[in-house]
């Protein structure tokens, strides 16, 4: 068996950034060029993915059109010769990847989300990520090493880090017995947190995970979580953490987004000199 399903669920309003996601869903935040979304799409994509779920919400039509072929685009690009331009524009949506839109009509929680997600993914064990959580990791990336420990051990997986103590009630806090995941919160206060390892925006769900969500009574935030839904099937279904090779920015945040940007930046030799330039001049 393998992973050949993710869901990704982008119907949050993005307060944390507006006025700019008034009408832009946050996803669409470019880090330098290339919005969230599809920084997020093309790891699934390299973890072996071929159905993308967009769990989306009213206003997000743009993440739909940003996958769609533009033909009006396409055909100036490349009546004005502008090869370059018209291949990354072309390769968007990576091959042998289709993209299905759901609506999630309320806002009641990421677990609810997840739960839209059922009637597309079925019975097959699925990946879910979450776009704001980017993981700059070597090789294929974090979604492709979780895939591979799926592939070869049936063990569904969380990706985890180490968080300060005095943020674990951000994150979904997990307890482990030897390698293996026996408890999960979300969001608990510091001083009850079981440990300081978080949950980070990446999960190898198996599909049991639908109907128990359908049980969960709302939980933090008064909110139908994933962490709820997760944690009723510990006792049967084995979950490993996954603790990832790389650096995770939170660009559900001012900070994680602008450190995201300025990290793509330095990846540009050309932007990375003319960068660091204006840098000297201007900041230190
Ligand atoms: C969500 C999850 C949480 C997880 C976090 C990772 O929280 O509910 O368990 O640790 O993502 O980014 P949110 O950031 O949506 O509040």
């Amino acid at each position: 068996m393998t992973i050949d399903v993710v869901v990704l669920p982008v119907a949050g309003l993005g307060s944390r950034f507006l006025p700019a996601t008034k009408v832009i869903p946050k996803e669409m935040l470019p880090i330098v060029d290339v919005p969230l979304i599809q920084l997020a799409v093309h790891e699934a994509a390299r973890a072996g993915v071929r159905q993308v779920v967009l769990v989306t919400s009213g206003s997000k039509r743009a993440i739909e059109d940003h996958f769609d072929h533009f033909w009006e685009l396409e055909t100036q690009l490349a009546n004005r010769g502008k090869h370059e331009q018209l291949a990354q524009v072309q390769a968007v949506l990576p091959e042998d990847v289709s993209i299905v839109v759901v609506r999630q009509p309320q806002p009641l929680g990421l677990g609810h989300a997840v739960l839209c997600a059922k009637d597309v993914v079925g019975n097959r064990p699925f990946a879910v990520m979450l776009p704001d959580d980017l993981i700059d990791g070597p090789g294929a990336g974090c979604l492709a090493d979780m895939v591979a420990l799926y592939e070869s051990s049936g063990a569904c997986s969380l990706a985890v880090e180490e968080v300060h103590r005095d943020h674990t009630d951000r994150y979904g806090i997990v307890s482990l017995l030897g390698e293996r995941i026996s408890g999960l919160v979300e969001k608990p206060l510091p001083a009850v947190a079981p440990s300081t390892l978080a949950v980070v925006g990446r999960y190898i769900l198996p599909p049991q995970v639908f109907a128990a969500l359908q049980h969960v009574q709302p939980g933090s935030g008064g909110e139908i979580q994933l962490t709820d839904g997760i944690a009723a099937l510990l006792a049967d279904i084995e979950f490993r953490p996954h603790r990832f090779r790389g650096t995770r920015y939170d660009c559900g945040t001012k900070l994680g987004h602008l450190q995201a940007n300025l990290a793509y930046a330095f990846k540009d030799p050309v932007l990375a000199t003319a960068l660091l330039a204006w840098m000297h001049e201007h900041l230190l």
